[in-house]
């Protein structure tokens, strides 16, 4: 992303500091709302601290968040040529996420707002992604369809303004990224799957192997993902020779396909065309009931690139503009919560109690009062 230089010129002011910390990232940016744009950012990803568990495990996340918050603030805060007098706010990510994770963020933002005479901002982490569109050139205006597609969440929304969010579907069961990161798992790929999936999707046949696409007919813009990762855990198992236990006996464990088997990119591209085929289909179904014409794509799994590609063909065969933020917007980052913090300035408060909020549904959010 692109960074104001500041070389040589005075400190910048009025800047919002953005925390986010509800993972496996740590991200701090700063946001100009004079400018609408993203000053510094900096970025620490505990992929390579958690990868050899398989996941991400919250004590580790909730160290790590402490030894690089503060850097990554100074980091920023240096690239900008700014101090703690350039900032008006610090916002942060109040949820949702893993709850000690979470509460480090908390505690860093209450803690430097304390210190500098700031209020605080109580971003929600899935409203910076979905909001994180409008960062991008050419953005997309209000009102518009979102799809939100990360680790945790796959929801559709009507989005008519900050805080304007009408639930449209959801997944009843696991959500994409989790379909992608469970599959992942069963083809022998390291944590974080999903971008490994894709990546040895692209050497292999979509078609090969029958992968369901439950409540792809089901009328409503509901999904589910659940059944996918049984029907890939078969797969796998047919292809391993290992018999299901016979019922009443002591469950053997899930084998894991070999990184040598000729058949691991086939599965791979199936099972990613089952996740992207039920994606698109609800998206467009989506534009359809609401009569809009533009959709924004957020969250991690927006960095697919054949959910890019099938649902840009598919939305412009209805008249329909499909908005991606930036790749580097798509996963968790500092830009998306300082952007919302410059959003909702209006409810900054000098409230330095450290709360987090590990479960908070998107559409109890209520609308902004300001915007920038
Ligand atoms: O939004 P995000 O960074 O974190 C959450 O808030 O959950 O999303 C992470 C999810 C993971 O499940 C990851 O496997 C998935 O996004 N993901 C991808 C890709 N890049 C990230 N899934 C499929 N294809 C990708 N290229
Ligand atoms: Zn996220």
């Amino acid at each position: 992303m692109a960074e104001l230089s500041t070389q040589g010129g005075a400190a910048p002011r009025g800047l919002v500091l953005g925390i986010e910390s509800s993972c496996d990232e740590t991200g701090v940016a700063l946001f100009d709302p004079a400018s609408g744009r993203v000053v510094a950012e900096a970025l620490h990803s505990q992929i390579a601290l958690h990868a050899p568990y398989g996941g991400v495990v919250p004590e580790l996340a909730s160290r790590d968040h402490i030894r690089y918050g503060l850097r990554l603030t100074d980091e920023v805060l240096r690239r900008a040529g700014a101090t703690a007098h350039s900032v008006q706010a610090i916002a942060y990510t109040q949820g949702p996420g893993l709850a000690g994770a979470l509460l480090v963020g908390a505690q860093l933002a209450a803690s430097l707002a304390f210190a500098w005479g700031k209020p605080v901002i109580a971003v929600h982490h899935m409203e910076g992604h979905l909001l994180s569109p409008l960062l991008a050139d050419p953005a997309p205006k209000f009102p518009f369809v979102a799809l939100l597609v990360s680790g945790g969440h796959t929801q559709l929304m009507r989005v008519d303004g900050v805080g304007h969010y009408e639930l449209l579907g959801d997944t009843i069961d696991d959500a994409a990224g989790e379909a992608f990161d469970k599959s992942a798992k069963l083809l022998g790929l390291a944590y974080p799957g999903g971008p490994l999936l894709a990546k040895l999707a692209e050497s292999g046949d979509a078609t090969a192997f029958a992968i369901p696409r439950p409540l792809l007919h089901s009328g409503d813009l509901n999904f589910s993902f659940a059944g996918l990762k049984t029907a890939v855990a078969n797969e796998v198992r047919r292809l391993t020779g290992t018999e299901l236990p016979a019922r009443g006996a002591v469950s053997a464990p899930q084998p894991v396909l070999p990184d040598t088997h000729p058949r691991r990119a086939d599965l791979a591209a199936s099972v990613q065309a089952a996740i992207v085929e039920s994606l698109v289909s609800k998206s467009i179904a989506a534009l359809k009931q609401t009569g809009l014409r533009q959709i924004v794509v957020a969250g991690g799994v927006g960095a697919n690139a054949r959910l890019r590609e099938a649902l840009t063909a598919g939305a412009a065969r209805g008249g329909a503009r499909v908005f991606y933020p930036p790749v580097a917007l798509c996963t968790d980052n500092g830009a998306m919560i300082a952007h919302i913090g410059a959003l909702r300035l209006a409810e900054a408060r000098c409230d330095y109690a450290v709360n987090a909020r590990p479960r908070w549904p998107l559409t109890e959010l209520a609308a902004a009062t300001s915007a920038f």
